[in-house]
């Protein structure tokens, strides 16, 4: 059911102290929050209701290859089966193998991507359990606050602090596939720019 919503690059702490990245698409916001849906058996899951914060990196469209180079790499050293059968392998520096830099963060201690246009700082609220067929964890819906917001410049209406619809370009993730958005249709009565 992945409808169409946008690519998330989680960036979280190891126990060991190195950085995970995990590219998410169920992923939505609410004000502060930023709700993430997260399979059970993923390295970072683990990390965030540990460490409780995380770095929320969202790429453009041009970033694609790069999210995919990572797409089959996990931060667990034992490779859950189910996705040792579908070829994913224990990566310990998923910034080399993505080709992506690390910048450090202001309030949290996972950094950021550089690359990333929009990064959020944010802590963990509440990770819900939700169970699957086998009534075993599957997923964990985490909650999360946003403490502080990055944006590159060049997607800030200058002198504000308001993102550029126009210039600001979600990676989307439809169905498996990769998309970019296409030009902006009209405003909402709300919008502020
Ligand atoms: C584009 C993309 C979107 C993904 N979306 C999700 C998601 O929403 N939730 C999830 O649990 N896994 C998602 N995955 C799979 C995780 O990235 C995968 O489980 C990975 O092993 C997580 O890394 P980790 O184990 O180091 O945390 C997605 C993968 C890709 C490439």
């Amino acid at each position: 059911m992945y409808f169409g919503t946008p690519v998330v690059l989680i960036t979280t702490l190891n126990p060991d102290a190195t950085v995970n990245i995990s590219p998410m698409s169920s992923a939505w916001a609410l004000g502060d929050r930023v709700v993430l849906g997260c399979t059970a058996s993923g390295q970072g899951i683990e990390n965030l209701r540990r460490e409780r914060e995380c770095v929320l990196n969202f790429p453009s469209p041009k970033l694609w290859r790069n999210v995919e180079r990572i797409a089959r790499a996990t931060g667990k050293h034992d490779v859950p089966p189910e996705k040792a059968a579908i070829g994913y392998e224990f990566v310990a520096d998923k910034f080399a193998l993505a080709q992506l830099a690390p910048t450090p963060s202001e309030t949290v201690e996972p950094p950021r991507i550089a690359e990333c246009p929009l990064q959020f700082e944010a802590e963990l609220v509440e990770a819900r359990p939700s169970n699957g067929a086998d009534g075993r964890t599957a997923f964990f819906i985490a909650e999360t606050r946003v403490k502080r917001v990055h944006a590159h410049r060049d997607v800030v209406v200058e002198g504000t602090n308001h993102i550029d619809p126009a210039r600001w370009e979600p990676l989307l993730y439809v169905f498996r596939h990769y998309f970019g958005t296409g030009t902006d249709l009209g405003k909402t009565f709300k919008a502020e720019c």
